[in-house]
């Protein structure tokens, strides 16, 4: 096992000698799906023999996952946890095993000293990111928002809301009237957005504000049916930065987005063949960047040079 070999410090370890297990939630968003196809382009440039399970968004299934990678002895184990809590006696099986575990794009309520490092956005300044542009759009007129909110659970939603709630903070003219899951789907993004257009009526509702853009896409479509203008009666910030919400940015039916990379292998992995070649501990958290996107940008162009990267 490379792994324990590394407490030896070995002069080098070569990616191409590397098998690794990693654990993906699902399918649950364009985002996603572009994070699984970028994942196994990043293993395969670096000759890594990757070993990919899907969890169709059950924990469960993760942590079988985690104890069937452990059997096999792997060198490594990515995992994007489904949801913060539940982690720790699986982490610590694989920490027993000596195989390091490497976060991507969420994170987990477990002791640091269970994984290796964690790759993720600051989840909390993209929601405040998206708060504070809604307050600069409202300039101060009253605004009732309704949130399309992630999977119950995962540090992605309750980071988002925590991170808007701040962002607004102190701007009573802006209030959230409605916040429920929509699961990061597309199609219960369309399904919970009908229902706040039920409950409040359209006119009612000035911003939707989604935790990623799979919903915000989902509830553009609810909007349009209910005869609405979306991005104009409501106005739609959502998080992820994938193609189709650049489309609709482009199409004025969005108003902004802020990007979150799906290359999150890139820098897992450069961080364990750096610990497992010469010894160096990464820091406990790599963070990628969160980017602003509304319509000054030129949407159709993001669109464009988007579509081949991995979506
Ligand atoms: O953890 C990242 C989030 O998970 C993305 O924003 C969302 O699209 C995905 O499902």
């Amino acid at each position: 096992l490379i792994a324990s070999a590394m407490m030896l410090a070995p002069a080098s370890v070569m990616a191409a000698d590397l098998t690794i297990g990693f654990s993906q939630i699902g399918s649950e968003s364009g985002w996603r799906a572009a994070e699984t196809t970028v994942t196994k382009q990043e293993a395969e440039k670096r000759g890594i023999d990757l070993k990919f399970a899907d969890a169709q968004q059950k924990q469960e299934n993760q942590i079988k996952a985690i104890r069937s990678f452990i059997a096999q002895d792997v060198d490594a184990i990515l995992l994007a946890p489904v949801v913060a809590t539940g982690w720790d006696e699986v982490l610590e099986e694989a920490k027993d095993a000596e195989i390091p575990v490497l976060l991507l794009d969420r994170t987990v309520d477990a002791s640091e000293d269970l994984y290796l490092t964690a790759v993720t956005s600051d989840l909390v300044h993209e929601g405040e990111v998206a708060g504070k542009w809604l307050v600069e759009e409202m300039a101060g007129k009253p605004c009732n928002v309704v949130e399309l909110q992630g999977t119950t659970g995962s540090s992605p939603a309750i980071d988002r809301k925590k991170g808007f709630e701040q962002g607004i903070a102190g701007h009573d003219n802006l209030k959230i009237i409605r916040s429920q899951t929509g699961d990061f789907t597309r199609s219960q993004g369309k399904v919970v957005m009908e229902s706040f257009l039920k409950a409040e009526g359209g006119a009612n509702i000035c911003a939707l504000y989604a935790h990623n853009d799979d919903m915000a896409v989902g509830a553009i479509q609810a909007i349009k049916e209910a005869g609405l203008k979306p991005g104009q009666d409501i106005k739609i910030v959502s998080i992820d930065s994938v193609p189709d919400i650049h489309l609709a940015m482009a199409a004025g039916e969005a108003n902004a987005t802020i990007e979150l990379t799906p290359n999150m292998a890139g820098p897992a992995l450069d961080a364990l063949e750096a610990y497992l070649s010469s010894g160096t501990t990464p820091p406990k958290w790599i963070q990628t960047e969160s980017r602003l996107y509304t319509l000054k940008d030129d949407n159709q162009a993001v669109y464009e040079a988007k579509k081949g990267l991995g979506y």
